[in-house]
């Protein structure tokens, strides 16, 4: 199988446990590196239309995973663009393709969302998100499109494990209060994603959204406070703001009703509070 991005935090995480699980893995970077041994790296700009047309007529995969998307989350071309370019070239190829899409397609104002909710971005990010859910359902009717929330994980490496201790050592900025999402585990949704990109299983024909998020629903201050005490720190020093008062405009509470994944999957979701306990 191809997996995008597996420099990323989400495409590395998700590479290693593919490799794990006996598959045969090229992985792309950009810019970045990835640390995990067994799988074939590919350098390319998924931008690029005839290089990543080439690369998948190259490898021949039977699944394509894309998780790469815009480090820049406004980088409209990363985040939209390329994802045009990796639904054409897995088409051309007859690869299951697997796109990794996001809560941000979501304004919040709603909730819960099942896998009808149009999008309604707020922002940049959730537009260009928006816009390769689309692209990917003109291009690849048979994909699966994955709705993923907020990633997290238990060793340290995610981006909210990292922000908190240095945002309790002082560094500026605060957790919202006023915003809610439901976290998945990266080791949960890769294994999601796997099951989704394999022939023969249940998961394996799905075709369109997928919501593929955690039961528990908490604000991103509250996230703060459960990571602060896992790693030993004093919860009630996690800085706390209103997204409402400030310039910020994220989703509001973009919680995902998950019943269909839950039929369809064999991997039980966790909640937030159970994995970081
Ligand atoms: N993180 C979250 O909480 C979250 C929540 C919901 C959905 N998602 C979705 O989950 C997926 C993975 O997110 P993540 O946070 O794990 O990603 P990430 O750590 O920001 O990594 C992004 C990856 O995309 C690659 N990339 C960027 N621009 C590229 C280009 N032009 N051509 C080729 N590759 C390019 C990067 O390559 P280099 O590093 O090599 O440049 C990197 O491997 C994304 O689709 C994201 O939208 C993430």
């Amino acid at each position: 199988m191809i997996v995008t991005g597996v420099s990323g935090y989400l495409g590395g995480r998700l590479a290693a446990r593919a490799v794990r699980r006996g598959w045969s893995v090229v992985g792309t970077v950009h810019a970045g590196r990835c640390s995990v041994a067994a799988v074939q790296v590919e350098r390319i700009d998924l931008v690029d239309r005839s290089a990543t047309a080439a690369l998948l007529d190259r490898i021949r995969p039977d699944a394509v995973i894309h998780a790469a998307t815009g480090r820049d989350r406004g980088d409209w071309a990363a985040v939209a663009d390329a994802t045009g370019t990796v639904a054409v070239a897995a088409a051309a190829v007859g690869a299951r393709l697997v796109h990794v899409s996001s809560d941000a397609v979501l304004s919040g104002r709603q909730p819960p969302y099942d896998e009808s909710a149009l999008p309604d971005p707020v922002n940049r990010y959730g537009a260009g998100k928006a816009a390769a859910e689309t692209v990917v359902k003109a291009v690849a009717p048979g994909a699966a499109i994955v709705r993923a929330p907020l990633i997290v994980g238990t060793d340290g490496d995610s981006k909210y494990e990292r922000m908190t201790p240095a945002l309790i050592a002082g560094e500026p900025g605060a957790l919202f209060t006023d915003s809610y999402r439901s976290p998945i585990h990266v080791d949960d949704l890769s294994e999601a994603l796997l099951e989704l990109a394999t022939a023969g299983a249940a998961a394996g024909e799905h075709a369109g959204v997928l919501n593929v998020a955690g039961p528990e629903t908490i604000s991103f201050h509250q996230l703060g406070m459960l990571i602060a005490r896992r790693q030993g720190l004093d919860p009630a020093l996690v800085p706390s703001a209103r997204a409402g008062e400030l310039d910020v405009v994220i989703p509001r509470d973009t919680r995902l009703d998950t019943s269909l994944a839950t039929g369809l999957l064999t991997i039980r979701l966790r909640g937030v509070r159970e994995f970081l306990a």
